[in-house]
């Protein structure tokens, strides 16, 4: 039983008549004087960071330090609490480094013997998000074999063993995942497997009493080929914002529509007959990026999208998307008010029947309660 919905959003930029014109900036900053601000490049000795343009996969931010993550290595946490009031600053040569931890794979000669790319028997830090006050939680891709640990906030010293990360990590440094913290549970979104060919939602690490639950493993109706960029908590929902071959619009060839879907903070899983450490909350939505007229121009994926943040006295996102891969280049912004994303499922419940992948309005008296 597959019950997805999916209806488009309005963007809140309204009706635009004509197409819009690039924006003028309101003031735009060249290289000369970008150079004046501190920068991170990653492992300088690391002959192969810079050539590969792995520098660094993770960066975030905890009140005045700054935690970075680079290949192999690294979780470099910078105090720019006296950088950012000074205005010209030498990160590279005088860098700020409270800490600096090195976490290298373990595993590099079965990696190398498995045949991939060795660039990649490494480990990616792909993962690294407040897990509570004192805590950090780090995923790294460990030569195929993704690895999560804790981290005290303060000293970075480990907490804990370590724990499997698949499912919440993936194998390879170039795939697209997220990850997320909301009410002590871990939500990842992520390529699962050493394929690549699993696209996982998945929460853990909630302890007794909350099940481990999953989206439905090979199913193009949850997700297909999805590109992940981000994931929020809201409410009682955790939404997950990312980018997907379109399985409605296949007679148009592979093309890539963005979604958000949500799940309940509360889903426990299905019972044993049906959705069984599954998910029975998960819902998606297109997300329409357009210049409306007499034929509709989209910007159909997404790049980035912002937290929470107030438009207009109104909690909403804002987000970069572009056109599809081959088509005209092209790139605009778009916000959505939270409360709009939420009216959306509310709405009009459709479902893909059998393999037919057209997605169809189901009668209100079928649809389930509670979503
Ligand atoms: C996207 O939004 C535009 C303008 O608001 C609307 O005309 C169009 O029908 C929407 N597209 C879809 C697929 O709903
Ligand atoms: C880095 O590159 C230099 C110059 O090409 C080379 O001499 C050195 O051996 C390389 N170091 C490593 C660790 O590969
Ligand atoms: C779970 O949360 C939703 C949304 O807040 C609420 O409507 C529902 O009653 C909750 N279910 C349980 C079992 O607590």
């Amino acid at each position: 039983m597959e019950l997805i919905f999916i209806v488009s959003l309005l963007s809140i930029a309204g009706i635009a008549m004509s197409f819009p014109k690039d924006l003028q900036p309101i003031t735009t900053v060249g290289l000369e004087d970008s150079q004046l601000f501190p920068s991170f490049q990653g492992l300088v000795s690391d002959n192969d960071t810079q050539t590969l343009g792995l520098d660094f996969q993770r960066m975030i931010r905890i009140n005045y330090m700054l935690y970075v993550a680079a290949r192999s290595a690294n979780q470099l946490s910078f105090n720019y609490h006296n950088t950012f009031t000074e205005t010209v600053v030498d990160f590279v040569n005088q860098p700020f480094i409270s800490e600096t931890l090195t976490w290298m794979s373990t595993d590099v000669e079965k990696c190398t013997m498995r045949g991939k790319n060795t660039d990649e028997c490494y480990n990616y830090i792909k993962v690294l998000v407040l897990r509570n006050d004192e805590t950090l939680f780090a995923c790294g891709t460990n030569a195929f074999n993704p690895t999560c640990r804790n981290y005290r906030l303060s000293s970075l010293e480990q907490v804990g063993v370590e724990l499997v990360g698949q499912a919440r990590c993936p194998f390879e440094s170039h795939q697209a995942n997220v990850g997320i913290f909301a009410g002590g549970q871990f939500y990842s979104a992520t390529m699962s497997d050493f394929q690549a060919s699993d696209a996982v939602i998945y929460r853990s690490l909630g302890g007794e009493g909350s099940p481990v639950l999953r989206s439905i493993k090979y199913d193009s109706k949850w997700l297909r080929e999805p590109q992940f960029v981000h994931a929020i908590e809201y409410g009682s929902y955790v939404y997950i914002f990312f980018s997907e071959i379109a399985v409605e619009s296949m007679a148009l060839g592979k093309v890539m529509y963005s979604r958000v879907a949500r799940v309940c903070k509360n889903d426990s899983g299905g019972s044993a007959r049906v959705l069984e450490r599954y998910w029975t909350s998960f819902l998606k939505a297109r997300l329409n990026c357009s210049v409306p007229g007499e034929s509709i121009f989209y910007f159909d994926v997404l790049q980035s999208i912002s937290n929470v943040i107030q438009i207009n006295q109104r909690p909403a996102v804002v987000g970069v998307f572009t056109t599809q891969k081959n088509s005209i280049p092209g790139s605009a912004v778009c916000g959505f008010y939270m409360d709009e994303i939420e009216r959306v499922f509310r709405g009009r419940f459709k479902e893909q029947k059998g393999t037919d992948s057209a997605w169809s309005a189901v009668p209100e008296e079928q649809v389930p309660k509670p979503r």
